[in-house]
């Protein structure tokens, strides 16, 4: 059984000071940690201060990584500098990376290969335009997506990925998928892995749902078969609101 997990990608969003008050509400509220693993994506100068307030079993997830150990690459971040900070994880592909920052899958791919070799864990995130789904090609995109994402990696690596469907016309807009367009994609993602690494790997990886999640949908999408758990924008940056996601299973 695939435990849910839960994670607020904070984007340019809240300040040092902010993100601490909204982590330590969030902490004050009591999850169950044992029913869902949860954590938050800060910008990169608030990793560090955030971990402070954490526990081992919290994600603290970096919004992006350079693929290059070090270097001459003005206000790039390594890998390292976030473990550094105290990140466990990273999100990768985010479509705002892929169509604000034009991150071709290849330059994802060398990203997702730099972090699971630093031994950070991976949100590798897919999602379709508006006019893709309308073209009726959402999911050869997306397959193609997790295909050129995952390309190199062997089993042992898979260990450390978690895919996160995110419909780019659901993101930021208020109109988030259906629960049934939800898990036919997610089913989708799963038989693909399935086919690349095996049904073991497959039941085992964690598909997560991203594009406006809110208090009001949470419980629907969870109960998709094959929805284990989201990635949330906006409603992650007030604690009442992320609170009340996190606190599905109630
Ligand atoms: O990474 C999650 C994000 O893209 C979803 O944003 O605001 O639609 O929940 P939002």
């Amino acid at each position: 059984m695939r435990k849910p997990l839960i994670v607020g990608n904070w984007k340019m969003n809240l300040t040092i000071s902010e993100g601490v008050n909204l982590v330590n509400s969030v902490i004050d509220a009591g999850i169950d940690q044992l029913k869902v693993d949860y954590g938050f994506a800060p910008s990169f100068v608030a990793l560090g201060e955030i971990k402070k307030y954490l526990n081992d079993s919290h994600i603290l997830a970096a919004q992006n990584i350079y693929f290059e150990d070090s270097g001459a690459f003005t206000g790039e971040v390594s890998a390292d500098m976030v473990i550094s900070a105290g990140a466990n994880c990273v999100i990768l592909g985010h479509s705002e990376r892929r169509h604000i920052f034009k991150e071709s899958d290849e330059i994802i791919n060398k990203k997702v290969r730099q972090a699971v070799d630093k031994g950070l864990n991976v949100i590798l995130c897919v999602g379709e335009l508006l006019e893709e789904r309308e073209a009726g090609c959402e999911v050869e995109t997306v397959l193609r997506q997790v295909a050129l994402g995952l390309k190199g990696l062997n089993s042992d690596d898979m260990k450390k990925v978690v895919i996160a469907y995110e419909p780019v016309w659901a993101i930021g807009t208020g109109k988030t998928a259906s629960k049934d367009d939800a898990e036919t994609m997610h089913r989708e993602i799963r038989s693909f892995v399935s086919k690349l690494y095996g049904e073991n790997i497959a039941n085992d990886l964690r598909i997560l749902y991203g594009g406006s999640v809110k208090p009001e949908n949470i419980k629907e999408l969870m109960s998709a078969e094959n929805v284990d758990g989201a990635l949330v924008g906006g409603a992650s940056l007030k604690a009442e609101s992320f609170v009340k996601i996190l606190k599905f299973y109630e």
